[in-house]
């Protein structure tokens, strides 16, 4: 009986959070202290207030209550004895601090910025949905929160499969609810562009057809530039910052596509992977571009990829305009000529007003320290990591193991990939503190890392059911690694709170990996060409 009671949410055990005191939150909060009285604050008819600077997150509570069945109004005068207040406060630790206290009658949401006071909306929402007796209860108490890293982000890779902006939407919700805070969208490569550029319709109209699992073929698929201020905005509502990435100068075959005069050929496996960094209306070009894809997204980043030209390098041996270019400006080989092409570009990134940001492989071309954020993705070259550290370079992390989420999560998973070795959930929530233990960083190095991303690619992710699937919940684990501090993660208690997680997915419909019982939702199958794309290969 009593299962079935704590099944419905209706026990009317005390209201303590959790054994040992934990809070049902997902990323564990730094501090928390909450009791078994419950509070009176969430109750109809009382009012969110905030000053006009917070605005915009009061308003985003009250829709969230609403959508919970709680009419609150948001007040931008007065002082409130009940009900929730969301104030400034400048004495927390960080940007993203906040302190949530909940008194019997009033919720109080301090924040050193609307960013810390968001989190601490996404903390006091949790504890209502995931409160162990149903409806408008919450314990009275306090939790200071603070989150570990800067940057917690996720990449998502629409160029191989396109998914669409109401997928994109529900990931934002569910980056948020999780306090992540960077979207790095990974839309151009060889398989597709899907970023409308006005000045180049036919990058969308022709690059944008078909995918990994029909290269070439069907209709366009991509974000029109009203799309990208729309879902740019919904991020930005959220504190989401979008990041895009605009890959060059490899993986550029889509591009080729619309627009061969700027090709700079590829590989018998690659063809037409490069852009021709020989001729000079390749940069006006590219230049272009990057302005209006700059406009569109008020980050201060630009990601310009710059990984894995080596695939199409070779035919830059034979090109004309790439030997009149290395013979013009004193180059030994075609690697300066790639050198020579990012930093050209890192100087029309800089005159768009923005800062580079790009793959490890840019260690190689020796980019300026202060204005470029290096992403190291390549978990057996630690020795790249350790020159990105060493050297100064704001550095996010998102090594293949444990971060790309395009590798299987569990033993008996096919479609997915490996290299000796997967990405379980474990292994994301553990990270990075084993890696920089092994590597033994100093604290001025480790200084250097602004924080951890997980990177989906989606060669073998061909629908919403996949990309969810290779998702949840190892962005939990990520988030969690991201924001909470290594003395507060437990990876039991976290298995324990992912059930609150579980049940929400089930809510939206999301198709996760069941970490409790891995034969309850089956493996979706990859692409479905069997033959071009094997379950257990290498990429790199
Ligand atoms: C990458 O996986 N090529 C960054």
């Amino acid at each position: 009986m009593l299962l079935v009671l704590v099944g419905l949410g209706l026990t009317c055990l005390p209201l303590m959070a959790q054994p040992g005191g934990d809070v049902r939150i997902i990323p564990r909060p730094q501090q928390a202290a909450l009791t078994s009285t419950s509070s009176h604050a969430l109750t109809e008819g009382h009012a969110i207030h905030a000053p006009a600077a917070l605005a915009a997150e009061a308003d985003y509570l009250a829709e969230e209550l609403a959508a919970r069945g709680l009419n609150l109004k948001v007040r931008h005068r007065g002082r409130a004895a009940i009900g929730v207040v969301l104030k400034l406060c400048d004495t927390l630790a960080s940007p993203e601090a906040y302190r949530l206290d909940i008194g019997s009658h009033r919720v109080t949401i301090a924040g050193s910025t609307p960013a810390g006071v968001f989190y601490g909306i996404q903390s006091l929402l949790q504890l209502l949905d995931n409160a162990p007796q149903a409806g408008a209860t919450l314990p009275v108490g306090t939790l200071t929160d603070a989150p570990r890293y800067a940057w917690r982000g996720f990449m998502l890779d629409e160029a191989r499969h396109f998914f669409g902006r109401e997928k994109v939407l529900q990931l934002l919700d569910l980056m948020a609810r999780y306090k992540l805070n960077r979207l790095h969208w990974h839309l151009t490569d060889e398989q597709g562009w899907r970023i409308e550029i006005r000045r180049y319709p036919r990058l969308a109209a022709e690059g944008g057809r078909g995918d990994w699992s029909h290269m070439g073929q069907g209709p366009a698929r991509y974000y029109t530039q009203d799309d990208i201020r729309d879902i740019v905005a919904y991020a930005a509502r959220r504190h989401i910052e979008i990041i895009p990435e605009i890959d060059m100068p490899g993986h550029a075959t889509a591009a080729n596509r619309a627009y061969p005069e700027y090709s700079g050929g590829g590989t018998k496996a690659h063809p037409e992977f490069t852009f021709n960094v020989g001729k000079d209306s390749t940069y006006t070009y590219l230049t272009d571009i990057l302005r209006e894809v700059g406009g569109l997204f008020p980050s201060r980043y630009l990601h310009l990829g710059g990984d894995e030209v080596a695939y199409g390098i070779d035919a830059w041996r034979t090109d004309p305009h790439v030997q009149a270019l290395i013979e013009r400006e004193g180059l030994a080989d075609v690697k300066q000529a790639e050198a020579y092409f990012m930093h050209r570009m890192t100087d029309s990134v800089r005159t768009l007003d923005k800062t580079m940001a790009g793959w490890d492989e840019l260690l190689d071309h020796r980019p300026d320290t202060a204005s470029t954020l290096i992403f190291w993705w390549r978990h057996d070259r630690t020795a790249q990591l350790r020159k990105s550290l060493a050297g100064g370079y704001r550095t996010v992390l998102c090594p293949r193991r444990p971060l790309y989420f395009d590798f299987i999560q569990h033993a008996s998973h096919k479609w997915g990939r490996v290299w000796s070795g997967f990405c379980p959930v474990e292994d994301v929530y553990a990270f990075p503190d084993p890696l920089l233990d092994k590597c033994g960083f100093s604290d001025a190095e480790r200084s250097h890392i602004v924080g951890l991303q997980a990177n989906l690619w989606t060669e073998r992710v061909q629908n919403a059911e996949r990309l969810d699937f290779m998702t949840w919940p190892r962005l939990c684990a990520l988030a969690e690694a991201a924001w909470t501090q290594p003395g507060r993660k437990d990876f039991a208690d976290f298995s324990r709170r992912l059930d609150d997680a579980y049940r929400l997915f089930d809510r939206l419909g999301v198709y996760y990996f069941d970490t409790r019982d891995p034969q309850r939702h089956p493996e979706p199958r990859g692409a479905e060409q069997a033959g071009k794309d094997t379950p257990m290969d290498f990429r790199d």
